[in-house]
């Protein structure tokens, strides 16, 4: 600590306790505040005349977020909103670096100073709600701690107060409030303008409810009229519902937790801790992709053992049944229950034949992981009413899964196991110990979940408290049995994989399968996706469609983007786990290659350094990440409707090396709707102190490998 900091930690020590001591006299406005290790974010806390707690925060002298409120309602108790006074103040301040088990980083550097703040009730019964803030340099995240209360076993949180109280009309990057389901595109709009109604049709699917239609789903990223960038999130989010935010008059944002079935918000023992609430502020959107606050917020790596976590590519028996070519279920195992519905078209997808056919792809081509989604019986009763008819312990009649994972094992090809629930998470954790058991039996490290349905118990949401515990649960469980986790119709990320790295990856987007089946995803969608969802943390988009138009299987549906824009999304969407997602077919056609298929071969999925060169939310983005442990770059840069000239400066390359850059970018005539396919490689010599123009085409992209000229 230099002279100045231990000063100014003395100064603020006694400026807490003057402020304690005159408190308790007298009921006059009380503050104190919290500031960043830089000094450019400032927290004010403030306990009002009747005792309110609210807090203020300052970026360099700008107000951010204006005075805001801060408590709780109950149902078995009164109101925790005033009548607060402080009766103690800590503070704190840490810096360290960590070190992940994987990521898009090595180094996190972890550096806040922090005020924990004692706010009791001046009547009786005297409860206490603790209050912890934590100024970053890059934003603020702040928590609640419920004290335990005397004679009181149980609580029923009602309602969380939490207001964010904005300075402006900001542009807003959103997606509706759905309580289970986060697969939306964004919308760019002021926030006065955040509206959900159009997708009130929504709300007839059993598996999606927008309660609130001016309300939205964390992280909302916003960008002020003075070009100040802010996204909202929470962090370490544990036994508690997941939190939306509803749009009122101000504009303010506020808290609004997703309801158990029966209404209530939060059911606890007599304590409880809230998530973190975190407010991420930069000055370009490239930091806003680099802050590690989330991860910071949540608890170290609980794990003694993850030599066996892993992170890799991965193909899969899984876009086939998404174009109609193959089926999840066996039709003829199905009795009169059986309806048509998706994905009982065609033949049989997870046939040992077909694995095998898969498994010889991935060894000639290099992609360690094969997903095998439909192996097991219950597919048949997808989507209708049947309860607990998924299950995870027997395989269907034409898949030998012993024989799979022999042939697989042979081959140096690790199988991915998958696990649909259909939303059925009760009958689902019953089976739970025996599922994993199977896998981790035959050697299985990484099982993909689903919870494409409704859920049960009926009447609970995706996003409520109890399917965060049960999420938890799997991650939790699978770790016991030495297994990875990509989740699908997940709760969002919040940076438990910190603290659980086999929890790897997830979807809570709209992914490529929305090309597949729907109008797809328009060409900007992947330039807002690493602002917005990306900032929870990795995300299964899973990219790679050299087939972009399908005619084939599906005539009005396509992806909405060039090839050489596909090759991109695997640097610009970070995910340790990073699918090859088109047929094995289409990367290998009459015996040979296609000559895009060396980037995805090549491309890292572990990173020592991530960083942004370029990029305007909605627009472009272009991000540059230096394989783990090598000297090597992979840059992405993709961009929206519109064609795009980019000048990428090489600066990030290492002084005196000299390096030969492979160039996979969109032909000169190529355009995401009409000449899609138009593509081109090129190789240049480079060193640090060079520049690569890009000229991207409409829904185009370009993906360079990087590495040391021999
Ligand atoms: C939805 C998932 O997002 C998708 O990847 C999966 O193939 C289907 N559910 C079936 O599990
Ligand atoms: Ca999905």
């Amino acid at each position: 600590m230099n002279t100045y900091s231990a000063f100014t930690g003395i100064l603020k020590y006694i400026f807490g306790y003057i402020l304690v001591a005159s408190l308790i006299s007298c009921n006059t406005e009380q503050n104190t505040r919290v500031q960043s290790p830089d000094n450019n974010m400032v927290l004010n806390f403030y306990v009002s005349e009747t005792g309110e707690a609210n807090y203020e925060i300052s970026y360099k002298d700008e107000l951010i977020i204006e005075r805001s409120k801060l408590g709780y309602l109950f149902k078995n108790q009164p109101s925790l909103t005033d009548g607060f006074e402080i009766a103690g103040i800590t503070r704190s301040s840490v810096q360290e670096n960590w070190e992940p088990v994987w990521g898009d980083k090595i180094d996190i550097h972890n550096h806040y100073n922090e005020m924990h703040i004692e706010l009791r009730e001046n009547e009786e019964p005297g409860r206490e709600l603790h209050l912890r803030f934590r100024a970053f340099d890059d934003g603020i995240g702040f928590r609640y701690e419920f004290q335990e209360q005397a004679g009181v076993d149980s609580l029923f949180v009602m309602d969380e107060i939490t207001e964010f109280n904005l300075t402006g009309d900001h542009t807003a990057w959103w997606i509706p409030a759905d309580y289970d389901s986060y697969e939306y595109l964004y919308e760019t709009t002021k926030i006065s303008e955040i509206d959900a109604s159009k997708y009130e049709a929504e709300n007839e699917r059993a598996d999606r409810w927008i309660q609130n239609f001016k309300a939205v789903n964390t992280p909302v990223t916003m960008k002020s009229d003075n070009g100040l960038y802010m996204s909202f999130h929470e962090a370490n989010l544990t036994d508690y519902p997941g939190m939306t935010l509803a749009i009122q008059e101000g504009p303010i944002l506020k808290s609004e937790l997703v309801p158990w079935a029966d209404g209530t918000k939060v059911k606890t023992g007599n304590s409880f801790v809230s998530p973190w609430r975190t407010i991420q502020v930069t000055e370009s959107a490239g930091d806003l992709l680099t802050s590690d606050l989330i991860v910071n917020l949540n608890e170290p790596n609980k794990l003694e053992d993850t030599s066996w976590i892993e992170p890799m590519k991965y193909t899969g028996i899984w876009w086939e049944m998404h174009l109609g070519k193959t089926s999840w279920g066996l039709e003829e195992l199905a009795e009169d229950s059986y309806t048509a519905g998706l994905g009982r078209e065609g033949a049989h997808g997870a046939t040992t034949e077909n694995a095998m056919r898969y498994i010889d792809f991935n060894a000639e081509a290099g992609i360690a992981g094969l997903l095998i989604e439909g192996w097991n019986t219950g597919w048949e009763y997808w989507g209708t009413d049947s309860l607990g008819f998924f299950d995870f312990t027997t395989p269907y009649p034409d898949f030998d899964l012993e024989k799979v994972v022999d042939y697989a094992n042979q081959h140096e090809v690790q199988i991915i196991g998958h696990h649909e629930t259909s939303g059925q998470a009760a009958p689902y954790e019953e089976r739970l110990e025996p599922a994993f058991e199977l896998y981790n039996s035959l050697g299985i490290r990484a099982v993909k979940t689903g919870y494409a349905g409704a859920i049960v118990p009926s009447g609970e949401a995706h996003h409520g408290q109890f399917m965060v515990r049960h999420y938890r649960k799997v991650v939790e469980t699978a770790a016991r049995y030495k297994i990875a986790i990509n989740a699908h119709e997940p709760i969002k990320a919040t940076g438990i994989r910190r603290t659980y790295p086999n929890m790897m990856t997830r979807e809570g987007v709209r992914g490529m399968e929305y090309n597949a089946w729907s109008d797809g995803n328009p060409p900007e969608h992947t330039t807002i996706l690493p602002f917005t969802r990306g900032l929870s943390g990795p995300t299964d988009y899973t990219p790679g469609i050299f087939d972009l138009l399908f005619d084939e299987y599906r005539e009005d549906e396509r992806v909405h983007s060039t090839l050489a824009n596909q090759l991109a999304l695997y640097v610009v969407i970070y995910s340790p786990h990073q699918m090859a997602a088109d047929l094995p077919e289409n990367y290998k056609t009459d015996g040979d290659f296609h000559p895009a298929f060396q980037f995805i071969g090549d491309v890292a999925v572990d990173w020592d350094e991530t960083i942004v060169p370029d990029a305007e939310i909605g627009d472009y983005a272009v991000v540059a990440r230096k394989e783990r442990g090598e000297d090597r770059w992979f840059v992405g840069a993709v961009t929206d409707e519109n064609e795009r000239d980019i000048t990428l400066a090489l600066d990030f390359l290492e002084d005196g090396t000299a390096y030969r850059a492979i160039i996979y970018r969109d032909g000169e005539d190529a355009h995401w709707e009409s000449n899609p396919y138009s593509f081109g490689i090129d190789e240049i010599k480079v060193d640090r102190n060079s520049s690569i123009d890009l000229n991207l085409a409409a829904g185009g992209g370009a993906a360079i490998h990087i590495e040391p000229a021999e």
